[in-house]
């Protein structure tokens, strides 16, 4: 259940809208930068959560990685698969619906309701598609889910909130270190796209957070 007017609702009707606006474009850039660095065996498993169908899934899965997308919109899940031209199984598992195909699993339900322990996790959209009073809740959610020595990967954008409103909400850095304590920002870079300069400009931020071990 979400307190605020960007809870299931609201994502349901996006993607019966189209969806495409907030999906990421392309994932390798950004993957083949950060991810090697952060030297999770291959064969882990990586969590995605509030994962659309984002291209990254397809990376990770292409790069060796198991990966686990959680996604609350079935046509998200549809398109991932039908895209990427594989042909999924879809099976009734617990409160979701697994989606699973070409080393990739979206479990189609909402994210509250994962449970199990992830050696890594991707999140790019996730935590910044959430207004404020939502993201307390779940950042410690996704935290709960790694594993001791586990590594998040998160992606925010940060530009003017009094030029434009979210979702993509801005997530700052004092929020950030404040939701994932130990969060080390790695890179930034200015968003090119006309959207982004029409509101006098947005950065995409790269951070790191590994969980301690014991
Ligand atoms: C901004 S989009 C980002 C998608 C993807 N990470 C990307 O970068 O392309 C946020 C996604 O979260 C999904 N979502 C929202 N609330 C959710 C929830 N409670 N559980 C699972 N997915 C959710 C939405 O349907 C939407 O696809």
């Amino acid at each position: 259940m979400s307190a605020s007017n960007y809870g299931p609702e609201f994502w349901h009707s996006h993607w019966a809208d189209g969806g495409g606006a907030f999906t990421a474009k392309e994932s390798g850039r950004l993957l083949a930068a950060h991810w090697p660095k952060l030297e999770i065996p291959p064969g882990s498993e990586v969590l995605v959560p509030m994962s659309g169908k984002s291209p990254d899934m397809a990376w990770l899965a292409a790069h060796g990685f198991g990966v686990v997308g959680v996604e609350i919109s079935p046509i998200a899940c549809e398109a991932f698969f039908a895209e990427h031209h594989i042909a999924a199984d879809r099976a009734a598992a617990g409160p979701f619906v697994r989606w699973q195909g070409g080393g990739v699993t979206i479990l189609q339900g909402d994210f509250f309701d994962l449970g199990g322990k992830y050696a890594a996790a991707l999140d790019r959209g996730g935590l910044v598609a959430l207004p404020c009073q939502d993201r307390y809740r779940y950042a410690q959610h996704l935290r709960s889910l790694l594993e001791p020595g586990g590594v998040l990967l998160l992606v925010t954008i940060e530009y003017d909130p009094a030029r434009r409103s979210g979702p993509p909400f801005p997530v700052f850095p004092d929020e950030v270190r404040q939701l994932f304590p130990g969060a080390v920002e790695r890179s930034r870079h200015p968003l090119g796209r006309a959207r982004w300069t029409a509101v006098g400009g947005a950065d995409a931020v790269v951070w790191v957070m590994r969980v301690r071990r014991g």
